[in-house]
């Protein structure tokens, strides 16, 4: 049977939610850690299915893991086997391309299948290719196998990302620093998951230097060992639980984020009109029925811009606001198409393909829908509606808490890739949800 949630929308939500470890963190931290001969652990890891294909996959190469404790993991490479991920994996989520690194530095090959995620714009793999050619491998593509190999070696190089993308950067950086020499990665991705990968790098005894204008240096160094690491809190579930908070006009007290790294998502809030209290490490959102939202502009962009993942369960606050917001959506091209079910709720969303943002993005008389007009308040009741991507799901999810009525929310395993225990803890705060399996 296909899961689903039930949820029965009105309550009013209030209490505390403590954030998990970073999706996008983890799963890059695990294969990391497979560039070692020695074992890590990991704290703070999240218990949630894109965790479990990537922890699948590095079994199927032979590596070791188990469980310390409920968020602790421990990772031993050492009797990693194999160079071939098995076609199983194919398009499940991104990670098989970052094996690229691990398995060029044991193996001097790999085979890797087609990768998958969210739905959301084609996501091309061009710039994990180029780069992976510029340090000197051979890829070949066919049957939906990317084959590639450097049997010297990676060969350190200066390499000039034609847009900062968060994954190609991971990648370069996974198979740069065991290259010989120095690796160079010019408008690169430098939000804080990416950092957090290069300090988990570091740890393990990389050299790599953060330079201005988001370049990375990296130095390569002969080899790596296991090292323990604390994975940072996730900034999309914080954004989530946060827009759910303030969509419901609840009391929510999110415990485990830093400011520094919302800050942009609080401004937003702010010029909103949103009442929000910051403490050392929690931040409490806190709006009754009384507190008018006004309407805003908002455009999606690379870091420290608003995350392109933010903007689903912002849509849905944005449809209680008084007027007409704008999201621009200038990361992904086709991602504002979960607007269709909201609008089957009772929302008012247009999409555009214009640029409806300050400038005009690489988007621009492309024909996507990629510009989204959202008037409110309007009131929303309960659909059957079915979870297209991860962040989108969520947005149901406060969609479906807010409306009047009952909601099935089908597919919510697409949720459930990045959002620990979310029942159990919707249910904590008040919501009234139920999970079929
Ligand atoms: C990561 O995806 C995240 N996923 C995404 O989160 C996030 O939305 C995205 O970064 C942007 O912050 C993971 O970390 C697993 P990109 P990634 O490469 O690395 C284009 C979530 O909900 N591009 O920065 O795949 C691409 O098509 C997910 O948790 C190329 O053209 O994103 C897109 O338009 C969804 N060629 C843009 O760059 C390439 O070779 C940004 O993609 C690579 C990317």
């Amino acid at each position: 049977m296909i899961p689903k949630y039930t949820i029965v929308g009105g309550n009013k939500l209030k209490g505390e939610i403590i954030l998990a470890g970073a999706k996008n963190v983890s799963t890059k931290v695990i294969i990391a850690s497979l560039l070692a001969d020695s074992k890590s652990v990991f704290e703070n890891m999240p218990r949630i299915s894109d965790v479990e294909t990537t922890l699948f996959i590095c079994k199927s190469l032979g590596v070791k893991y188990k469980w310390l404790d409920k968020n602790v993991l421990e990772v031993d490479p050492s009797h990693i086997k194999s160079y071939k991920i098995p076609v199983e994996y194919s398009g499940l989520n991104r990670m098989p391309i970052l094996f690229f690194g691990p398995l060029l530095y044991r193996f001097g090959k790999a085979e890797v299948p087609t990768i998958g995620g969210c739905s959301i714009g084609a996501r091309p793999v061009d710039l994990h290719e180029s780069a992976y050619k510029d340090l000197g491998a051979e890829i070949e593509y066919s049957n939906h196998y990317y084959r590639i190999k450097s049997p010297k070696g990676l060969k350190g190089t200066i390499i000039k990302l034609n847009y900062p993308s968060v994954g190609a950067t991971e990648n370069i950086l996974l198979g740069s620093v065991l290259a010989k020499g120095t690796t160079v990665i010019q408008n690169a991705a430098i939000e804080p998951e990416v950092e957090e990968l290069a300090l988990f790098l570091q740890s393990m005894g990389a050299m790599i230097y953060q330079d201005v204008n988001r370049t990375w240096i990296i130095k390569g160094v002969q080899q790596l060992h296991g090292a323990n690491y604390k994975i940072m809190f996730d900034r999309n579930e914080f954004v989530s639980f946060a827009c759910l908070a303030m969509a419901n006009r609840g009391d929510i007290l999110i415990k485990g984020v830093e400011q520094r790294y919302v800050m942009t998502f609080l401004n937003a809030a702010r010029k909103i009109g949103a009442n929000f209290t910051i403490y050392n490490d929690a931040i409490r959102f806190h709006n009754n029925e009384n507190v008018k939202f006004k309407s805003i502009a908002v455009e999606t962009d690379v870091h420290p811009g608003f995350m392109t993942d933010w903007q689903q369960p912002f849509c849905v606050v944005l449809t209680q606001a008084n007027g007409t917001s704008i999201i621009h959506e200038t990361v992904y091209e086709n991602r504002l198409g979960y607007t269709d079910a909201l609008n089957k709720m009772g929302a008012n969303i247009q999409l555009f393909p214009e640029c409806l943002g300050s400038k005009p993005c690489r988007f621009v008389n492309k024909d996507y829908l990629h510009s989204a007009l959202i008037t409110g308040p309007t009131a929303l009741s309960g659909a059957k509606i079915e979870v297209p991507d991860l962040r989108a799901g969520f947005s149901y999810v406060i969609a479906a808490v807010i409306a009047k009525g009952k909601s099935e929310l089908i597919g919510v395993e697409k949720i459930q890739r990045g959002y620990e225990d979310l029942k159990d803890r919707l249910q904590n705060i008040g919501a009234i949800i139920d999970e079929t399996k």
